[in-house]
């Protein structure tokens, strides 16, 4: 099984960026946990990170055929980016949206999720392990 990981804008400083919400570990910590936990689930991933909203739609555009199914962690565009719901309904692959931080409980701006609208599950304010969850949960429901 394939597995595509994306995250937003401003993951790229994971560490730098605010460490009393999203911690001090940085995006390459994050890789090779997601790479090692999927490792050891005997799924292939692909990670992209992107600060620009068309390079976000055009991989998951590209997804298709390539990919068995999207975690994505769309950071800000979570909340305006109408471009990324309509890509991942476009696609149609099994998606799973991960956040570090609880947007629950955070500013009221922060309380849409376009993108997720077009997921099936939610891990939400786990940390890094949100994804290592979104990545078990779609292997056990989608893998071989
Ligand atoms: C985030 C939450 C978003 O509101 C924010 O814009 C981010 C990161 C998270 O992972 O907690 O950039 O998606």
């Amino acid at each position: 099984m394939k597995i595509l990981v994306i995250n937003g804008p401003n993951l790229n400083m994971l560490g730098i960026r605010e460490p009393g919400i999203y911690g001090r570990s940085t995006y390459d910590d994050l890789c090779a946990l997601i790479r090692q936990k999927a490792g050891a689930l005997g799924v292939d991933v692909a990670l992209f990170q992107s600060n620009s909203e068309g390079d976000i739609v055009t991989r998951i555009q590209q997804a298709l055929g390539r990919e068995d199914a999207i975690v994505i962690n769309p950071a800000a565009y979570t909340h305006t980016s109408i471009a990324i719901l309509d890509a991942l309904k476009a696609v149609a692959l099994p998606a799973a949206e991960v956040h570090i931080s609880d947007i629950g409980k955070r500013e009221a701006f922060r309380q849409v999720s376009y993108a997720g609208l077009a997921c099936e599950a939610h891990f939400i304010g786990l940390g890094f392990d949100g994804y290592v969850k979104a990545v078990e949960y779609l292997a056990r429901k989608y893998g071989g």
